[in-house]
């Protein structure tokens, strides 16, 4: 089906929680490893269809902090489809800028490795921002940037007054991203599970029960459609927005 879109109304930046990868294997038969297979292979062309639809940043939630406590065998897979999945041609093609957001010391070196070889080698590219979350949270990220701002504040470079939301913004990971506009939750699961927490104050959230693996384009359009009929409030009535009132 096709969905028409306002090429005028992209979402700049979109969320995505790649849910349901282990139920789409079960209900093939499958280990659960073949369903990050086929995840990863959506991650690359959802990548594609965000990029052609002219998104600026695409936010993917890979591997959270809660994941850590997974089967070690599973989180082998995950970060093995990372070092391997993570292709510069499919970057290059695209024009795609790709960025890490996470602990990145905890990561394995290999992973380490792949994702800075990625984010060095796209650096200068000027599309789609792919942001990839790994070993993410969003507590993490607000724990990390609350010591950062004591630590601040006890060398006497920080005032009270000086802790705005826009101070605050700018000393998280994602001060280089606008908040997300769309945050698309696949799987059927009606939860945030710590992604964004701070950033989503007034992001459009769209859920659906589809698995990540049979997430395709036409979904990604779907989403976007939904989001395009939305009416953005931000607390004001929707008489006021309808009169473009400040
Ligand atoms: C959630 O499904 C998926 C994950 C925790 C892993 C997602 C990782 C990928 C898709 C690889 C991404 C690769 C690149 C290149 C970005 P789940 O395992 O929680 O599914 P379930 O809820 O059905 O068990």
């Amino acid at each position: 089906m096709e969905y028409e879109l306002n090429r005028d109304q992209i979402p700049a930046h979109v969320a995505i929680i790649m849910d349901g990868n282990g139920r789409w294997a079960k209900a093939k038969g499958l280990p659960r490893s073949a369903g990050h297979v086929e995840g990863t292979e959506r991650a690359k062309q959802i990548t594609e269809e965000a990029t052609r639809l002219g998104v600026k940043f695409l936010t993917l939630y890979t591997f959270s902090t809660e994941n850590w406590n997974r089967p070690d065998a599973e989180i082998g897979t995950i970060f093995d489809l990372l070092v391997t999945g993570l292709e510069d041609e499919v970057f290059m093609k695209n024009n795609v800028r790709f960025r890490v957001i996470g602990d990145f010391a905890r990561l394995p070196k290999s992973v380490q490795k792949r994702t800075q070889e990625c984010m060095d080698k796209t650096a200068g590219n000027t599309g789609t921002t792919m942001v990839v979350a790994i070993s993410y949270s969003s507590r993490w990220e607000l724990t990390q940037a609350m010591q950062k701002m004591a630590r601040q504040a006890a060398e006497g470079q920080l005032k009270p007054e000086d802790i705005t939301e826009e101070y605050i913004s700018s000393q998280l990971q994602t001060s280089f991203m606008p908040d997300p506009d769309l945050l698309i939750r696949t799987g059927g699961e009606y939860r945030i599970s710590n992604y964004l927490l701070w950033q989503c104050a007034y992001t459009e959230f769209y859920y659906c029960d589809t698995y990540w693996p049979d997430f395709h384009e036409e979904d990604l359009r779907k989403a976007i459609a939904d989001f395009q009929h939305r009416q953005r409030r931000y607390g004001k009535t929707g008489e006021q927005v309808e009169k473009n009132e400040n």
